[in-house]
């Protein structure tokens, strides 16, 4: 088995992706495009892909099996509705789409089409988060009733060469960051029912301070202070903060409390550890090992799953499904924000379906083969 790759968006995240895809072997990066050819003319070079195409070539390429959607927010859609209307399988970058009713659409187009449609983060399916999903399945922490997830940061401008969508609808810390809680959180604890919270915004304008567009000023157009409180069907409640708006904060990225002891979760926008527990009657904290390979960077990692199960008529596990439910998760935040109210949430996805312990190569041989 191998499936040809084509990637669109030759950016600042490419280079992992290109990097890790090659390192598959049964994947083939065969093209990439960019609207700024020079770009994707550069990371052929540097990546040793064989062809530079125009968008619309690769789109259209009789031996590309996956479109890889490596854009901004705003053209997630086009592109991968596009892949999608051409019968290839595609992998978006995170979020699915910006609107809730693009996202459908892609899930049911790609349906119809009997083509695969998946989405970053694949985070968790890192080592660190794979192992707090065996932690939870195996019950170590009982029954999980609550969880909280920051991310408090001042936003992108001061490093990021392009930062200006960060700002516009579709960007924010929620729409950006996001996906890597609530995926990680709904892996761990199951969809969400309904949300309530608040939104903010401290700065109507930002001034970019990276290069090359020093002094640039951006309108700000999205809340950059999101908190929210998310009832899971499970009945866990979790509170979430995502914000651009905060210099500074001692605060853990992701905790999860059981009815038998907590669990601190890594960084879900990273592969690793550390993951520790605090149990009752046992020392204060403890690391546990990682159970589970693919415990550094392997952005693609998701990519190669839904390779495996294209061929393997299974479901992916960064679905579209599961991206569709946490897009409509952070549209119900911003709802909530915006009306002061309890919102709904009407999709419902299943847990992705848990790696087995192992290293890389353990792993890679039970995508292959399931
Ligand atoms: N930069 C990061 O650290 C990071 C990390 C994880 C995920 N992401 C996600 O990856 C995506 C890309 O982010 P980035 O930082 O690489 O942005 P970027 O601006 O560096 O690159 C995006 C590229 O897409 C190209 N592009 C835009 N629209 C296109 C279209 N319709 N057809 C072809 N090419 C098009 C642009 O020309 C640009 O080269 C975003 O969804 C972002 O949320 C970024």
């Amino acid at each position: 088995m191998k499936l040809d790759i084509g990637i669109i968006g030759c950016g600042n995240i490419s280079g992992i992706y290109c990097k890790r895809l090659k390192e598959f072997s049964h994947l083939n990066v065969l093209a990439c495009a960019d609207l700024e050819r020079a770009k994707a003319e550069a990371c052929a070079a540097e990546h040793a892909i064989p062809e530079v195409l125009e968008p619309a070539a690769l789109l259209a390429h009789p031996e590309i099996d996956i479109v890889v959607n490596l854009t901004l927010p705003m053209a997630h859609y086009d592109v991968a509705r596009a892949a999608l209307e051409n019968k290839k399988h595609v992998y978006n970058e995170k979020p699915l789409a910006i609107e809730l009713a693009q996202g459908k659409e892609l899930v049911a187009l790609a349906k119809r089409q009997k083509r695969l449609i998946g989405c970053a983060p694949d985070t968790f399916l890192g080592g660190g988060l794979q192992t707090c999903r065996k932690l939870v399945d195996d019950g170590v922490i009982g029954r999980p009733v609550a969880a909280t997830a920051f991310m408090m940061c001042h936003g992108h401008e001061s490093w990021h060469p392009s930062p200006e969508f960060y700002y516009k609808v579709g960007g924010g810390p929620l729409l950006d960051m996001g996906p890597y809680y609530l995926t990680a959180l709904v892996s761990l604890l199951g969809p969400v029912a309904r949300v309530c919270g608040g939104a903010g915004m401290a700065m109507a304008e930002r001034t970019i301070t990276s290069k090359p567009k020093s002094g640039t000023v951006i309108k700000v157009e999205t809340p950059t202070h999101i908190a929210g409180v998310l009832e899971f069907v499970s009945g866990a409640l979790a509170t979430v903060v995502m914000s651009f708006d905060v210099w500074g904060a001692r605060v853990p990225c992701l905790e999860v409390y059981g009815t038998d002891g907590t669990l601190s979760v890594p960084d879900p926008n990273s592969f690793g550890g550390p993951v520790c527990v605090h149990i009752p009657g046992k020392k204060n904290w403890e690391e546990v090992p990682l159970t589970h390979g693919f415990a550094e960077n392997y952005r693609g990692l998701g990519v190669a799953d839904l390779a495996c199960a294209a061929v393997n008529k299974r479901p992916a596990r960064a679905s579209g499904a599961l991206a569709l439910h946490v897009l409509e998760v952070m549209h119900a935040m911003l709802t909530a924000g915006a009306t002061h109210k309890y919102v709904s949430v009407k999709s419902r996805c299943e847990r992705p379906a848990p790696l087995p312990p192992g290293d890389n190569d353990t792993i890679l041989r039970a995508l292959i083969t399931e």
